[in-house]
């Protein structure tokens, strides 16, 4: 599945819904540390457990409180992926947090994608 996502070392990747930080530690240890990646959720108990996990993986991840269905709290244009694993359905306006996200954290040149759960759903 990472393969699929052709990371690449110094991406930008903005993990949305990120819980206890499961898809950010994948990325973190496929790309060795070479990347800049920030997770965000709206559950302080799971972003307590990630920058738990954090801590003892001596991981540099930033784990932020973010509700997907408000303005990110982040500049455009940060990102090079934006990815929500297991957490889009719980959005109020799937197609429009979607569209919303992917334009606005698009870096010029590289992918922007959501991730889509074995039912297809985003
Ligand atoms: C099934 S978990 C998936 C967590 C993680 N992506 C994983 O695969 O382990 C769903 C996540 O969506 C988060 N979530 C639900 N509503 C949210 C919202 N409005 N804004 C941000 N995150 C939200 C939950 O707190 C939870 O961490």
């Amino acid at each position: 599945m990472l393969d699929l996502l052709k990371l690449q070392p110094g991406m930008h990747i903005l993990d949305v819904g990120c819980g206890a930080g499961k898809q950010c530690f994948s990325y973190y240890s496929y790309l060795k540390g070479q990347a800049e990646i920030t997770g965000g959720d709206v559950s302080q108990d799971l972003l307590g457990q990630a920058r738990q996990e954090k801590v003892k993986r001596d991981a540099k991840i930033n784990f932020i409180d973010l509700n997907f269905n408000q303005r990110f709290p982040l500049e455009d244009n940060q990102f090079d992926l934006a990815s929500c694993c297991f957490a889009i359905y719980y959005a109020e306006n799937v197609p429009l947090r979607s569209a919303r996200c992917t334009g606005c954290q698009n870096r010029a040149g590289w992918p922007c994608s959501w991730i889509y759960d074995a039912e297809g759903n985003e």
